[in-house]
């Protein structure tokens, strides 16, 4: 479950997005949307700990993760250079996306979108249909529209600022789509909370793929854990990170 993997690409794209390309036949065969892997940042202590990542995309022995420069870790892992080796402990995750019916509406925020875009492609080989929705603060942050591009996906945008489609938060999609479509999302917990808020209305069914901070990512240090309506808690790491949206409290 640990590997060492050699660094294919690593470039930066937009806003503080980066792609990174790794060589993995393991995890490009084992991983499936909703995955995410730990990886090593720094050879020392400093920062202590890997840092949690959604696999975004799958290509032949390629894993492609998209990733916000944010801190320490991030900041570090931008520097690695193509032909370089990291350290990937995954995929992790139990509790994945669900497949259940025929409509699949997946709205990602910000780099979140990455939790979903490997799903969006197992559903649409599963002859499903599929729409995302990805909003972000402008249009300088829509770092993964080439994604949704060059796949051919339909998509929907939207910008805090009204710099690139439609003006405004992605909760004001739900009133475009019928109770039919099924709901997955990805992304700040403020849009996570704005979308459970406005289903609990709609009644659409809602997932959530939760990106609590981690430390150890296997269910060890409790360190993720998020509570239930019934007072429990659970491990996002290792019951998630994907629950039904009634399921969590956020
Ligand atoms: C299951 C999972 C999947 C993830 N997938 C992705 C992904 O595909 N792409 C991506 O860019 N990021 C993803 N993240 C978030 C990513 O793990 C953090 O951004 C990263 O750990 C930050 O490391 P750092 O050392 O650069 O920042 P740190 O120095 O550790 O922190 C810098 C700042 O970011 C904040 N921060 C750190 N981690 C999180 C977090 N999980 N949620 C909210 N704020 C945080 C800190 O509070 C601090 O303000 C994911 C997280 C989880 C748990
Ligand atoms: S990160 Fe350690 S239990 Fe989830």
């Amino acid at each position: 479950m640990d590997f060492e993997v050699e660094i294919k690409e690593n470039r930066y794209l937009s806003g503080r997005t980066w792609l990174l390309k790794f060589i993995s036949p393991q995890l490009a065969k084992n991983s499936k949307g909703g995955n995410f892997l730990m990886i090593k940042t720094s050879e020392s202590y400093d920062p202590m700990g890997r840092r949690a990542f959604a696999v975004a995309d799958v290509r032949g022995d390629e894993v492609w993760i998209y990733y916000d420069v944010v801190g320490r870790g991030t900041k570090l892992l931008s520097q690695k250079k193509i032909g370089e080796t990291l350290r990937v402990f995954g995929p992790l995750g139990k509790g994945l996306f669900s497949y259940e019916g025929k409509k699949h509406l997946l709205i990602g925020g910000g780099v979140g979108l990455a939790g979903l875009t490997l799903f969006g492609k197992e559903l649409r080989d599963m002859d499903k249909e599929v729409v995302f929705v990805y909003g972000a603060r402008s249009r300088e942050f829509l770092s993964m529209k080439g994604w949704l591009e060059e796949e051919g996906f339909d998509f929907i945008l939207f910008t805090d600022d009204g710099s690139e489609g439609r003006k405004g938060l992605v909760t004001e999609v739900l009133k475009d789509f019928g109770k039919e479509w099924k709901i997955s999302a990805c992304g700040p917990k403020a849009m996570l909370r704005a979308l459970k808020k406005e289903t609990e209305k709609t009644g659409h069914k809602l997932y959530l793929s939760l990106e609590e901070r981690m430390a150890c990512g296997w269910g060890v240090c409790l360190g993720c854990v998020v509570r239930t309506p019934s007072g429990s808690y659970k491990r996002v790491c290792y019951e998630g990170p994907v629950f039904e949206a009634n399921g969590v409290l956020l």
